[in-house]
């Protein structure tokens, strides 16, 4: 068994540079999450306050988590439930595996449909339908389409479809290739047009609404929402940094890569509000619309730059490919504890996963038209799966994370891994913060959030 192992492992892909590493990890975090759900949840949970909120997490727990995973995953060198198996044999700490994989799947359940809405807005926009009209009239462009029946099933089928093709060629051909060019150029696009926005005229309550707080709107589900996204942004909780990590080099430096992969996907969050809200006042939008927000918004600020029509093309590609970059991880998740529990080969786990994933993704797509009245605790099937997974699943994952690398490894086996053996230098004073931080801060403001959303 153990020579099974080591043969395994022996034989396990790697990406071939810590540049690839990095681009990798900031491929997965940065995605829809930044684009698409941090400004409509900012839009929703009233500003400033909910990014204040939300940058303290990312702080005090989203790192010290990224950094556990990646000790968990580069040390046991396995997939998500694998390695908490490999760490700590005949216990049950591999139920976390099995929790990622199901929390996995139903986020790129609904992930994929948003994926096709990019695919649908990148068709419109080469066909240069974005650029013109009114609010009313994008807003209505958006809601007839993603509450249609058949074309964002073709749009969702098309990005699915996508995703399965990268993860097919495995890490370094595919996952690592593809994210090296994508990121540096949807970072340039972003920039431009954060820069447009912030100096629309009437953009300026949109810029008070980013900076300034107001804690009267804070609520115990602006802390949820605010947590829950930290974890979806950093891709936390859900057995993908751990994946990646297992094939991570011995030699990668977890400390420096896990700050400048929570660093790049803050800054990117950070850029989209800028992008997106003073648009929204500038434009008459309400900052609570929901999930459409950015596909009302954008094509607004489009229409206001020089070659919109060109920028509108280029930002839709980048979003598709950022969105792919992150899609492709969450599949590798799956895919990976597919081959690994029923042994069977690559190409036939992504076929599974696919038809399993386009099915459910399916549904959540029809949930936002001819299915909206089939309600599960009042929210519809793309709603459910959302909530479920950053508020529900993410964090009991990294809960369980959290208490697994605070209490059942030893500071040793931590300090081993962040200093690679003792040959990096890290100071005491931090591994001792650090294990401070994960045995007692992070379990206890888990709780504390969600104990205190399921009694409000
Ligand atoms: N972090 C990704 C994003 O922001 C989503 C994601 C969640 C990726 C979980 C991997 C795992 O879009």
């Amino acid at each position: 068994m153990k020579n099974a192992n080591r043969r395994r492992r022996a034989g396990r892909d790697t990406f071939s540079s810590s540049f690839g590493v990095l681009v990798a990890l900031a491929g997965s975090a940065v995605g829809l999450g930044n684009l698409w759900r941090f400004p409509y949840l900012v839009g929703q949970n009233g500003g400033a306050a909910f990014i204040v909120i939300y940058l303290m997490f990312v702080v005090l727990l989203g790192l010290p988590i990224l950094f556990s995973e990646f000790i968990i995953g580069r040390r046991s060198q396995a997939s998500a439930k694998a390695a908490f198996q490999a760490l700590a044999p005949g216990e049950k700490w591999g139920i976390a595996g099995i929790l990622a994989v199901l929390c996995c799947t139903l986020i790129l359940s609904f992930y994929s449909v948003v994926g096709g809405w990019g695919v649908e807005y990148l068709y419109k926009s080469v066909c240069l339908d974005l650029t013109r009209g009114d609010s009313d009239h994008l807003a209505n462009l958006f809601s007839s389409f993603a509450s249609s029946t058949w074309r964002p099933l073709v749009c969702h089928t098309v990005f699915l479809a996508a995703t399965a093709g990268i993860v097919i060629s495995g890490v370094k051909n595919g996952i690592e290739k593809f994210s090296k060019v994508m990121m540096p150029l949807l970072f340039i696009i972003m920039i431009a047009i954060a820069v447009r926005s912030l100096t629309l005229p009437g953009g300026g309550e949109g810029v008070s609404y980013l900076f300034k707080p107001d804690w009267s709107k804070v609520t115990s589900s602006t802390f949820l929402a605010a947590l829950g996204q930290a974890f979806f942004s950093l891709s936390l909780g859900s057995g993908m940094v751990i994946t990646y990590a297992s094939y991570v080099k011995k030699d990668a430096n977890i400390l420096s890569l896990g700050a400048q992969t929570a660093a790049s996907d803050t800054v990117f969050a950070l850029i989209a509000g800028c992008a997106i809200m003073p648009a929204v006042f500038a434009f008459g939008i309400s900052p609570g619309e929901g999930p459409g927000l950015v596909f009302i918004t954008l094509p607004y600020i489009f229409g206001q730059l020089p070659l919109g029509e060109f920028i509108a093309i280029l930002f839709f590609l980048a979003l598709l490919l950022a969105a792919l970059t992150s899609s492709i991880s969450i599949m590798e998740v799956i895919v990976a504890f597919v081959m690994e529990e029923f042994h069977v080969k690559r190409r036939t786990s992504v076929l599974i996963v696919f038809l399993g994933l386009w099915l459910l993704g399916g549904l959540c797509s029809l949930s936002l038209g001819i299915l909206s009245e089939w309600k599960i605790f009042g929210k519809t099937i793309f709603d459910l799966f959302d909530y479920i997974s950053a508020n529900v699943l993410m964090l009991i994952g990294g809960l369980i994370v959290v208490i697994f690398v605070g209490w059942k490894l030893s500071k040793q086996d931590m300090r081993d891994e962040l200093t690679n053996g003792e040959t990096l230098h890290v100071p005491d004073w931090l591994i001792n913060f650090l294990a401070f931080l994960l045995r007692y801060i992070a379990p206890t403001a888990i709780i504390i959030i969600m104990v205190s959303q399921m009694l409000a």
